[in-house]
């Protein structure tokens, strides 16, 4: 199978020496082509350039041509940060919010992540697939190719396994890229609220060897925050996570500056997540890392939270991604083009800023920089084309419209 898509307006985030994440200054700079082709064998992008410069096809056999004409073409986004796998929904707490309630007053009712985790221990695997498969579908035709799903609403052994074993089916029935993340430590159940070492054993010494067992789970995730878990334990959860093979992640600093980027950049994880409460000393102890700070402003938004300083750490010289967070409670969307409208008009980042954060930067929050997030040689063909729009800064200008017209992931056309 081969595609080649001929008189594309502008060609978005070409690599010719492909990097894993582009950092600070650069990040303003977002590589273009004009009146340009793309051509795909396969799964894989194996050639592009100018229209004026196509020497044509050798071999038309097999051949799906697509015009793009007026159209711009985009490396799919990657969504780094998730929670699609739930069950029921939390519009009541918005409603509670509304008129008054603090998501933390929220939480502390017993509402919150605990709600999700009831809802979920009551929902078998069939409905979790069907109800995530229909949300991994309105992402994907919103320009999502690659997405991190998180475990955490489970909260106990059968139901963490359960939410990963459903994340694992899902990686085999969806075309989208997708991996896994237990977060076990998302919240300590009520019945542990006297003996918090318990729960910290469980997920270790139980939840853990079952996991690396079945091989379910990326990566390893904590929501490091008062009322939650606390720096020292999350280093400790991630350490003893590294030893069954996942690659630690942190939420970190949402609610209050608590110590999860530290804890975070000490275990080496991939991502520190949120970061609304982030200080120098955050930044500093980033600015000597590997670890990409995430923004979720989907959460930031709908929680009427205060920004993360997206705009700071990318003028001291740090990578930024962004990711939805989609989630029941605090971010009931995945949609990436409103992420950039918000990246943009509330984070002050540019287009070509924003869009390195929710293409190559977030590919790199989960290990996916070498193939994923830019068009590139050699990279997996996931890429959409735009209806007919002027040029990319038109995406987050346009917000809560999509503009997205066809989707190619794994080099098929999906649709
Ligand atoms: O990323 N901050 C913690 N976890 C989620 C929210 C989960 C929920 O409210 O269900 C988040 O915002
Ligand atoms: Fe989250």
């Amino acid at each position: 199978m081969k595609i080649l898509i001929k008189n594309i307006k502008s060609l978005i985030q070409v690599e010719q020496n492909p990097q894993l994440k582009i950092v600070g200054k650069q990040m303003n700079t977002l590589p273009t082509i004009d009146n340009a082709w793309l051509a795909i064998e396969n799964d894989t992008i194996v050639g592009f350039g100018k229209m004026d410069d196509w020497e044509g096809i050798s071999d038309w056999s097999n051949l799906t041509v697509i015009d793009a004409t007026n159209k711009l073409v985009f490396p799919s986004y990657c969504d780094s940060h998730t929670h699609i796998v739930y069950a029921g929904s939390r519009e009541g707490e918005f409603v509670d919010r509304i008129n008054g309630l603090t998501y933390e007053q929220i939480f502390e009712r017993g509402g919150g992540i605990l709600n999700s985790a009831k809802k979920l221990a009551n929902a078998s695997e069939e409905e979790l697939i069907e109800s995530a498969l229909q949300r991994l579908h309105e992402i994907m035709m919103q320009g999502t190719g690659a997405v991190e799903i998180k475990s955490g609403y489970g909260l106990s052994t059968t139901s963490e396994l359960k939410m990963l074993r459903v994340i694992k089916k899902l990686k085999e029935l969806s075309p989208l890229t997708i991996k896994a993340t237990f977060l076990g430590a998302h919240a300590l159940p009520k019945e542990y609220q006297e003996s918090r070492r318990k729960y910290i054993d469980l997920l270790i010494n139980e939840m853990m060897p079952k996991i690396a067992e079945e091989q379910l789970a990326d990566y390893c995730d904590v929501f490091c925050e008062q009322n939650y878990f606390t720096k020292e334990e999350t280093v400790e959860i991630l350490t003893a996570a590294k030893k069954y093979g996942m690659i630690p992640k942190v939420h970190a600093e949402q609610l209050s500056n608590y110590g999860g980027v530290i804890a975070g950049v000490e275990v080496g994880a991939i991502s520190v997540d949120h970061l609304e409460f982030v200080a120098d000393a955050e930044i500093k102890a980033l600015l000597n890392s590997d670890t990409m700070p995430t923004i979720l402003p989907g959460a930031a938004f709908f929680l009427g939270l205060p920004l993360p300083p997206a705009r700071k750490m990318i003028d001291a010289g740090l990578s930024v991604a962004v990711a939805s967070d989609y989630n029941p409670g605090s971010s009931p969307s995945g949609n990436m083009n409103f992420m950039l409208s918000l990246c943009c008009v509330q984070y002050k980042m540019t287009p070509e800023e924003a869009i390195n954060a929710a293409t190559i930067n977030s590919a790199y929050a989960m290990n996916l920089s070498k193939t994923h997030g830019s068009i590139a040689i050699g990279k997996q063909a996931n890429v959409f084309i735009t209806k007919e729009i002027p040029s990319y800064a038109f995406i987050p200008y346009s917000y809560g419209n999509n503009l997205v017209e066809s989707i190619i992931l794994n080099g098929k056309i999906i649709f």
